[in-house]
């Protein structure tokens, strides 16, 4: 039987479905598949060639042609798409097969925690807290006025030395201690008050137990009638619930002088180590040196406008790098600014 060119060139179109189905069946990948469809579809590709000989069939069969180019492309695009789908049944179903063991521990994720001197921070503030004192703030940069003419520490005074201050500006300084947040407060708020004010102070000391900034708890009470067995009151109800576990811990005061203060009393607490027998941290003393502390001076009242005559007061500082450094048993200060991870993750 004899085949038109026509049914020639049909036949012909119709086997290239057939070549592009074979063409596909190794690849795995759709980029390679959509370069191969472009191989067979594009301007130079093989249906192309095909149609070009279009042009010298009969007019009448010019359409049958047609159809047989479109039934062409779309059994390529087809062919794309059901390579396609079965290649993804194939890794859906690879997925399934995979053993999983859901009882696995999962990995753990890598959570960090407050700073110990943060967690001892907190805990100080808890404390005073449940006596009922508030939290007080105060600029870091200070005037020198708040941090030592109004706590009667005048510029020849020779705290001013013993507290190596660094200078910001003519009369702008870094606190040397959070003492000049009393001030603040009692500028801000008439008595009855009873704050506390944690915060971080510079000096120019750098060894073993002195960093250049460090933090202290400043401790403010003023009202009517406020007397110094209150200080002690307060200060040894503090060493207790701080350090003392079983409790126990009794406060020593040293007298001792603070421009700002009258009397001013060094203040030691029962070593919370050898429960006051002597050990090595406390020198063989029993006794652990934690802070100053004293009554409010008349001058530092009247430098804030409170009548020393209606009211009288008590005022505490201690360093929380050293109180942390007690509890926890921390060798160097350093260790806190440091950033190490081995320390920082013990705490
Ligand atoms: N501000 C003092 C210092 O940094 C510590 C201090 C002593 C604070 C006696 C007080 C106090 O409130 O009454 O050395």
């Amino acid at each position: 039987m004899d085949t038109t060119p026509t049914d020639a060139l049909i036949s012909q179109l119709d086997r290239l479905a057939g070549e592009f189905a074979a063409a596909i069946a190794p690849l795995d990948d759709e980029q390679a598949m959509r370069a191969t469809q472009a191989q067979f579809l594009g301007k130079k590709g093989q249906v192309s060639a095909v149609m070009k000989e279009l042009g010298k069939l009969p007019l009448a069969d010019r359409p049958r042609v047609g159809e047989a180019a479109n039934r062409v492309k779309d059994a390529i695009a087809a062919a794309v798409d059901a390579r396609l789908a079965a290649l993804a049944d194939a890794r859906r179903a690879a997925d399934l097969a995979r053993k999983v063991d859901l009882t696995l521990p999962a990995r753990p994720v890598a959570t960090g925690h407050l700073h110990l001197l943060t967690q001892v921070r907190f805990e100080l503030v808890d404390i005073f807290a449940e006596l009922g004192f508030a939290v007080a703030e105060g600029p870091q940069i200070e005037t020198d006025w708040h941090t030592f003419e109004a706590l009667a520490i005048p510029k020849d005074h020779p705290a001013r030395d013993m507290q190596d201050t660094f200078y910001v500006a003519d009369e702008i300084v870094l606190r040397t201690h959070t003492s000049p947040v009393q001030i603040r407060t009692m500028q801000a708020h008439p008595p009855p008050i009873r704050i506390v004010a944690p915060g971080v102070v510079y000096r120019r000391d750098d060894d073993a137990t002195h960093s250049p900034m460090f933090s202290q708890i400043e401790g403010l009470v003023v009202d009517r009638g406020i007397r110094f067995s209150d200080l002690k009151g307060v200060l040894t109800h503090f060493a207790n619930r701080f350090f003392g576990g079983s409790g126990g811990l009794d406060v020593r005061f040293r007298p001792s002088y603070f421009p700002f203060v009258e009397p001013g009393v060094e203040v030691d607490f029962t070593c919370a180590f050898c429960r006051g027998k002597g050990c090595r941290l406390c020198k063989g003393t029993g006794w652990i040196e934690i802070g100053g502390a004293g009554m409010v001076d008349p001058d530092v009242f009247a430098a804030v406008g409170i009548d020393s005559e209606v009211y009288t007061g008590f005022a505490f500082g201690m360093g929380i790098e050293r109180m942390a450094m007690l509890r926890h048993n921390v060798s160097d200060i350093k260790l806190y600014y440091e950033g190490d991870l081995r320390f920082l993750r013990q705490f």
